[in-house]
């Protein structure tokens, strides 16, 4: 059997990363391809309980470099138990967030040495990358505004300071040009279905999906 292939979403606050993946699951299984949309933090019974640390509490809660050791411990996690299981089956993975959220929030956001961060993103991850990282651009107050709209209390990182949220941003787009072949920036200030849209078209792309009739 075939290995699944591997996706991520990326972004900032209120991107809408969460209903680009639900959509593009839905997407891929009119295909006939099974696939699962997990996240990070998270996505393993042992990452969602660390998840609660980290989105939880006073925004000084955690050092910077323990944030990110936590990020990580929590993705280790995930990887074994969830998504090398779920690819190794044929499943095609769709995670909301991955490796690059520690770069653009606790590196870029956070000041937190890049060298530290890409060792223990290698101890984390190993060979398990993913094979396309969708990357959803949109002005931080756009993001603000969004997520301000949303029912559900305000997590700890959406309390940090707009300073800290710009750096991120600007994170994300360095990290998709530097990471050119495996990443793909999308605007993401459009409508849903045109984002949706742009996000298929790249997995499309990617994945060499034929179009159907109608499609
Ligand atoms: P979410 O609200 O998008 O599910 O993510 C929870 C928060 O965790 C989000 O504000 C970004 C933050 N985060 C990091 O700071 N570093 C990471 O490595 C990950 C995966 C998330």
């Amino acid at each position: 059997m075939a290995r699944g292939q591997f996706i991520s979403f990326e972004g900032g606050e209120g991107a809408g990363k969460s209903t680009q993946s639900r959509l593009l699951c839905q997407r891929l299984e009119t295909f006939g391809i099974e696939a699962l949309v997990t996240r990070e933090p998270g996505g393993s019974t042992g990452a969602e309980e660390i998840r609660t640390l980290l989105v939880s509490g006073q925004v000084d809660r955690w050092d910077p470099l323990t944030e990110a050791l936590l990020h990580n411990a929590a993705r280790h996690d995930h990887v074994q138990r969830t998504i090398l299981p779920a690819l190794e089956r044929g499943v095609w993975v769709i995670t909301d967030r991955f490796l690059d959220s520690t770069l653009a929030y606790q590196g870029y956001g956070q000041g937190v040495d890049f060298n530290k961060l890409n060792r223990i993103g290698e101890f984390a991850v190993g060979a398990a990358m993913p094979d396309l990282t969708l990357i959803l651009d949109l002005p931080v107050a756009e993001g603000f505004a969004r997520t301000e709209r949303r029912a559900g209390g305000v997590s700890r990182y959406e309390q940090m300071d707009r300073a800290m949220h710009e750096r991120m941003r600007q994170g994300f787009l360095s990290i998709a040009e530097a990471k050119s072949a495996r990443c793909r920036l999308i605007d993401a200030a459009l409508d849903i279905d045109s984002v949706h849209q742009a996000v298929w078209h790249s997995v499309q792309e990617r994945f060499k999906i034929e179009a159907k009739q109608n499609d």
